[in-house]
């Protein structure tokens, strides 16, 4: 990786075999959590990734989304806004399902989270297959909102997420 830096993170992350199935290997980021100094500098350069685009909100992807698009929306002075699995936003939500390996998932907002024409950039830790990013980028849409860029902590290019999410710049910190 190009930095001593994004070095330091790649070496912090742990591989972990077999997880949460046999076959698969496990990018585990707490460490990277578990250090202030790692943590601090991936939010600097999450959140220097953001600013290009002058969002008015922050999108986080439930669950590890949360936990740096929090902290960037923080940086950045904007609102945070939670997509969640289904069923465990309160008021009126929009949905959109999004295929896993087995079966499918459904993510939701919060109707009034984003208004029309509002900028958005989503954050989330990883970029797998790319359709937890793209169920996101489909409910920013939805509420006509728009989307100036993706970001990620992680990117696994072999999955070919990227083909997924369209013409939208696409920040990924770690390549692998
Ligand atoms: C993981 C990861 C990304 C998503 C990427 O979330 O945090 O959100 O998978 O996969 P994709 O590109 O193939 O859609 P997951 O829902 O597994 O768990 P989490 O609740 O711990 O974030
Ligand atoms: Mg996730």
């Amino acid at each position: 990786h190009s930095t001593p830096e994004l070095a330091a993170l790649s070496a912090a992350i742990r591989d972990v075999p077999d997880f949460p199935k046999p076959g698969i290997l496990f990018k585990d980021i707490t460490p990277i959590l578990n250090d202030g100094a790692l943590f601090q500098q991936t939010i600097d350069t999450l959140t220097a990734a953001a600013a290009n685009h002058m969002p008015n909100k922050i999108v986080g992807i439930d669950a590890r989304g949360f936990i740096f698009g929090a902290a960037v929306a923080d940086r950045l002075g904007v609102g945070f806004v939670p997509m969640r699995k289904k069923g465990k936003l309160p008021w009126q939500t929009l949905s959109q399902s999004y295929a896993l390996e087995y079966g499918e998932a459904i993510l939701e907002v919060h109707e009034d989270a984003i208004l029309p024409g509002e900028r958005v950039v989503i954050v989330d830790d990883l970029l797998a297959t790319g359709g937890t990013a793209a169920a996101a980028a489909q409910l920013i849409s939805q509420l006509n909102a728009d989307l100036a860029s993706f970001i990620f902590l992680i990117e696994l290019e072999a999955l070919q997420g990227r083909d997924l999410l369209g013409e939208t710049t696409i920040t990924s910190l770690l390549r692998y």
